[in-house]
């Protein structure tokens, strides 16, 4: 445990991780919409802020994309089958262009066996026996020089100093960041950073901190993620190569993207949903072992990114609807996990409910490469919050948190007291 792990600016912390300036601005509760939509059929014509009426700015996967048209699913069944379906729904509009950005080049935008290759190279060190590797390095020591800092005073805002901290520290310090160059790989990767001379917004910083660290990991590899990826070798038309730096850059832009940004939000909305049932903060403290079940449903409930998106390939028909090659279709994985049609009482919050396959994760070729990550962080971070800080409970002087964010979703503070 060193001091430098929690050298992180409160308030940049606070200006990167707020979903007030991230989201949009929306902050009404879409499920009940999503419920009507469902009812009124599976699949609509029109993006899910627009069909709930959210009339901001519609930034993700496959957004805003204004020229092509924009289908979206409610239903489990229909988002289940879309994902997959690779043959027709796919993760771009044509075949990825190696001219193209850093994000636009990377394994998610991939498909079929092109895909398969790039994701084999890095899905091993994500397996369940690589977690205490994770957890020994990065995972443990950041959770407990985090709860140090903060320890002593007897309450903190949870949301920023401590769950946009974890996931952060975690997988910039798997690529060999430094602490003090971790927030700027976090707004490069998020475009929340306008730095000048780059075509985005943030890459040109984000290649400065990344490429030296390629380059002294081919001359000398160590024990990290960033020397997993120099090291592996791609086979393509019977030949073996080392991945090109672009190759690399690709994929930790998008393994640094992916693994600072949801973690956190999800962290946050188990947190909230705990302190306000306050019976789940002491079923955990008795016995560790029930968080898996209240993570799992709490991804069900309330996933932090309710919406992916698959561009059409073929002209097909669903539902009786035409859709067109070309178009969007965005599956609404927060509607499809509370379906009625397969779970009961799909609005209620039930860690004891029987496990039933949810879409928060993802499913299909696609699904999310790092779940078994985002598990051992927040079993790791929440398992020592309530060893470590008894009575730990909602800040009674505080504002109530509230979970907002339309694509994504987070809580707007997470203040706590203890002691
Ligand atoms: C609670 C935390 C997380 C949630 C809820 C989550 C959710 C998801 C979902 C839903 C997808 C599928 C997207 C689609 O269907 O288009 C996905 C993909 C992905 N996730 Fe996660 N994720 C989380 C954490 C992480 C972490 C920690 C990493 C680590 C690097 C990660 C890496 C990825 C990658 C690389 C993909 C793309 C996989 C591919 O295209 O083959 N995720 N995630």
């Amino acid at each position: 445990m060193t001091d430098d792990r929690i050298a992180l600016d409160p308030a940049r912390i606070r200006e990167l991780f707020d979903l007030r300036q991230l989201g949009g601005g929306f902050e009404e509760d879409p499920y009940p919409a999503w419920h009507r939509l469902r009812e009124s059929g599976p699949l609509h014509e029109g993006t899910v802020g627009r069909l709930i009426g959210f009339d901001g700015p519609e930034t993700f996967f496959g957004l805003p994309e204004p020229e092509r048209p924009h289908f979206s699913a409610f239903d489990f069944e229909t988002c289940d089958a879309i994902i997959r379906d690779s043959d027709v729904f796919m993760m771009s509009p044509s075949d990825p262009d190696d001219k193209l950005g850093l994000y636009q080049t990377s394994m998610l935008t991939m498909d079929g066996d092109r895909h398969h290759r790039y994701r084999a190279l890095v899905q091993p060190s994500f397996y369940p026996e690589r977690m205490p590797w994770w957890t020994k390095n990065w995972i443990q020591p950041t959770v407990e020089a985090l709860i140090d800092s903060f320890e002593s005073n007897g309450r903190a805002d949870l949301n920023v100093e401590f769950c946009a901290a974890i996931p952060v520290l975690t997988i910039c310090g798997s690529f060999g960041i430094s602490v003090e160059d971790a927030l700027d790989i976090r707004a490069a990767v998020s475009g929340v950073d306008q730095s000048p001379g780059s075509g985005r917004p943030g890459v040109g910083r984000f290649m400065e901190i990344l490429r030296p660290i390629v380059e002294a990991r081919r001359a000398q590899p160590q024990d990290d993620l960033i020397s997993t990826l120099v090291q592996a070798e791609l086979t393509e038309e019977g030949q073996s190569h080392v991945l090109s730096d672009t190759d690399i850059l690709s994929f930790s832009f998008l393994l640094l993207g992916a693994g600072s940004g949801t973690t956190w939000k999800q962290m946050g909305i188990i947190l909230v949903t705990m302190l306000e049932r306050p019976e789940w903060i002491e079923a955990v403290r008795r016995d560790p072992s029930v968080l898996h079940a209240l993570i799992e449903e709490s991804a069900r409930w309330m996933p932090t990114d309710p919406v992916f998106s698959r561009y059409v390939r073929k002209d097909v028909a669903l539902h009786g609807i035409d859709i067109p090659a070309g178009a969007v279709v965005h599956q609404c994985y927060g509607a499809a996990n509370r379906d009625p049609a397969r779970w009961e009482r799909p609005d209620e919050f039930d860690p004891r409910r029987a496990p039933r396959k949810n879409l928060a994760f993802g499913r299909g070729a696609h699904t999310c490469m790092g779940k078994n990550l985002a598990l051992t962080e927040l079993v790791t971070a929440i398992t020592a919050l309530v060893d470590r800080l008894p009575n730990l409970r909602l800040d009674p002087d505080a504002q109530s948190p509230r979970i907002i964010g339309l694509y994504e979703r987070g809580p707007t503070a997470v203040p706590v007291v203890w002691g």
